[in-house]
């Protein structure tokens, strides 16, 4: 039992939060020429500056790592100086921000690929269904299986990309994705990884290529700006472990050494895009259990249930994505227990500021 509330002020490594409304990473395809976020999109995320901490939209760690359209990156010299403005903006208006880095694996196309390449991942194996690549949908291709020595290759990428985050761009820490079915969790999740070499096969092999990203970006920038995202149980992107409850306990003890600044845990609550799917596992309270310290969770909370998980002790602190999106001033919202906007799943991703600076605030609807 906890007798902190949503606005108790948290401590999230070297980030000091002033309430526990963590507004979540959110892809919202608007990145310009060269994948280089937007004036517009400083705008976005400094008119989200209440939140106690502000994650962005995954953001590419190299020239392989994108696999929809207009993603931004932070691997070229335009898209880091860019950033800067975006962390200048939100830091004018008093909030904190962090980096979702990312690479998709297997969920791209050779249409995002330098070189019209087959996308990478640990195995050979196709996800189910079909992408969006700005030339309508294809099918998910085949990806290439990564040589053990390109490995290394990419966990530098990872490290490279912190550093401009933290040094060159002045964000306040990152965070590695490890959820959702992209090349991390395709490492990580048994249904993807096939491999026979040392990132292959037991649990402890699966878990190798987030845990050598783990130290390489906290050796760059400090263990305690760093966050990790995992989806023990997500099914989004065709992914599946056989037995997530064995894989995710050893992962969330082996991350305890490092001291990172959070972990931050997808389980969605019932009815949720990312509930648990029909007969797997809840596995939340128990990496709450064994994982020493800062936990996040997220997926589907509203206010009620969100102080009911702080309360309760599953979490420190709740992340919230939808409810973002609509309510730029979602903590004050909570705050006075006042009504939300109703976001518009038809401007999530790509277009203008429709639906993406335009939602009101109470201030300027009392205005
Ligand atoms: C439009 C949209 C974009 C998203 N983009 C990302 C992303 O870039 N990285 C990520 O880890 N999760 C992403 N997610 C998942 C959200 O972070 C979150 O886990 C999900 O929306 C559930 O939380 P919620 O019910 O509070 O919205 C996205 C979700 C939505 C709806």
């Amino acid at each position: 039992m906890s007798h902190a509330d949503l606005f108790t002020p948290l401590r999230l490594g070297a980030i000091e939060l002033p309430n526990r409304v963590i507004m979540a990473p959110l892809t919202r395809s608007r990145a310009g020429e060269g994948n280089v976020p937007t004036a517009l999109a400083a705008e976005y995320y400094a008119q989200r500056a209440s939140a106690g901490l502000i994650i962005t939209e995954a953001t590419q760690v190299n020239d392989t790592a994108q696999g929809y359209p207009n993603t931004p990156g932070i691997h070229t010299d335009a898209q880091t100086l860019a950033w800067r403005r975006v962390a200048e903006a939100v830091h004018g208006k008093g909030g904190r921000i962090v980096a979702q880095l990312w690479h998709v694996g297997r969920i791209s196309h050779p249409l995002f690929q330098p070189n019209g390449a087959a996308p990478v991942a640990p195995s050979a194996i196709a996800a189910a269904g079909e992408l969006y690549t700005g030339q309508g949908m294809k099918p998910f291709p085949t990806p290439r299986a990564l040589e053990t020595d390109e490995i290394a290759g990419l966990v530098k990428a990872f490290a490279d990309a912190a550093k401009r985050a933290v040094f060159d761009a002045g964000l306040d820490g990152v965070e590695i994705h490890g959820a959702n079915g992209y090349l991390i969790d395709q490492f990580l999740r048994d249904r993807t990884n096939k491999r026979t070499d040392r990132y292959g096969g037991s649990i402890e092999n699966r878990c190798r290529f987030l845990l050598e990203i783990a130290e390489a970006v906290t050796a760059a920038i400090g263990a305690n700006r760093v966050g990790v995202r995992l989806s023990p149980t997500g099914a989004f992107n065709d992914m599946a472990d056989s037995d997530p409850v064995a894989l995710y306990s050893h992962l969330a003890e082996v991350l305890n050494p490092f001291g990172l600044a959070y972990l931050h845990v997808i389980e969605g609550l019932p009815g949720n895009r990312m509930a648990p799917p029909e007969g797997a596992p809840h596995v939340a309270a128990t990496l709450r259990k064994i994982y020493k310290g800062p936990f996040i969770i997220n997926g589907g909370y509203t206010k009620d249930k969100a102080e009911e998980a702080i309360a309760s002790g599953l979490a420190d602190a709740v992340s919230f994505g939808e409810s973002f999106i609509a309510n730029p001033d979602l903590p004050e919202r909570f705050r006075r227990g006042a009504a939300l906007n109703t976001p518009d799943g038809s401007t999530y991703y790509g277009g203008d500021t429709k639906g993406y600076t335009d939602y009101p605030t109470l201030e300027s609807v009392e205005a």
